[in-house]
C-alpha cells in the first residue's frame, strides 16, 4: 500500500466521526465492552495506543467487536507496526514520523497516519504522499490558530489535530477546513473505563458524534 493509498485509507476513516478515541488500556478483559460502548455511541474509529503491556491483545479483541475500525497508536518502530498488523489492526498513528516507520507501514500494508507538528514536517510528508496527517500535540503547538496558519500555504493536507483537545476547544478545530476530525481521550475516561461505566462512556461518546463538522 502507498502512502497515496495509505491517507484515501486514512482520510475515510477520520471521516466516520468527528472524534477518534484514544484509548490507552491496561486490561484486555475490558477491550471488547468498553470498544462496544463507544460504537454504540456513534464513535467507530478507535485508536489503541501501545502504551500498555496489553495494547496487542487489547487491538486483538477490540478488532473483533462489530462496527468498530480499530487502529493501533504510538507506532515508533517496526515491530510496533508488525505486531499492530497481526493483532488486527486496521490503520496505524504516530507522533511523528521516520523513513524506517513509513516504510515499515508500507511494507506490512498498515494505512499511516504519520504525526507532523511543523509546516517542514508537513511538507516533508506530503513529498512521501501522506496528504492526511495528525497534527501533534496540537494544543501544545498552538492549538486551531497554529493548524489554520499551517493550511493556508499547505491546504493539501488534512489533518486529525490530536493532544489536548477537549469538548473546550473541539469546535474550534471542527470549524477548520484543514481538520477532518480529531483524537482525543476525553471520551474515555479513566474513571468511568476502572468503574465499568460503559453507559456513560456510551453518553460521552453520543456527546461528542454529535457535534458538526
Ligand atoms: C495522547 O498523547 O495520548 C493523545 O494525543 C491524546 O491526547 P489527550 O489525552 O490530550 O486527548
Amino acid at each position: 500500500m502507498t502512502p497515496q493509498q495509505a491517507s484515501v485509507e486514512t482520510r475515510n476513516v477520520c471521516e466516520l466521526a468527528p472524534v477518534v478515541p484514544v484509548l490507552v488500556v491496561e486490561n484486555a478483559g475490558i477491550a471488547a465492552p468498553l470498544a462496544a460502548a463507544l460504537i454504540s455511541g456513534g464513535l467507530p474509529a478507535l485508536e489503541v495506543t501501545l502504551r500498555t503491556k496489553a495494547a496487542i491483545d487489547v487491538i486483538r479483541e477490540m478488532a473483533a467487536v462489530e462496527g468498530g475500525v480499530v487502529g493501533a497508536g504510538t507506532l515508533l518502530t517496526s515491530q510496533d507496526v508488525e505486531q499492530a498488523k497481526e493483532a488486527g489492526a486496521r490503520f496505524g498513528v504516530s507522533p511523528g514520523a521516520t523513513d524506517r516507520l513509513i516504510d515499515a507501514c508500507v511494507a506490512n500494508e498498515l494505512p499511516l497516519l504519520p504525526g507532523s507538528a511543523t509546516a517542514t514536517e508537513a511538507m516533508y510528508l506530503l513529498e512521501r504522499g501522506y496528504s492526511m496527517q495528525k497534527f501533534f500535540p496540537a494544543e501544545a503547538n498552538g492549538g486551531a490558530p497554529a493548524l489554520k496558519a499551517i493550511g493556508a500555504p499547505i491546504p493539501q493536507v488534512t489533518f486529525c489535530p490530536t493532544g489536548g483537545v477537549s469538548l473546550k476547544n473541539i469546535k474550534d478545530y471542527l470549524a477548520l477546513s484543514n481538520t477532518a476530525c480529531v483524537g482525543g481521550s476525553w471520551v474515555a475516561p479513566k474513571e468511568l473505563v476502572a468503574a465499568k461505566d460503559w453507559d456513560g462512556i456510551t453518553a460521552l461518546a453520543k456527546e461528542a458524534a454529535a457535534l458538526p463538522r
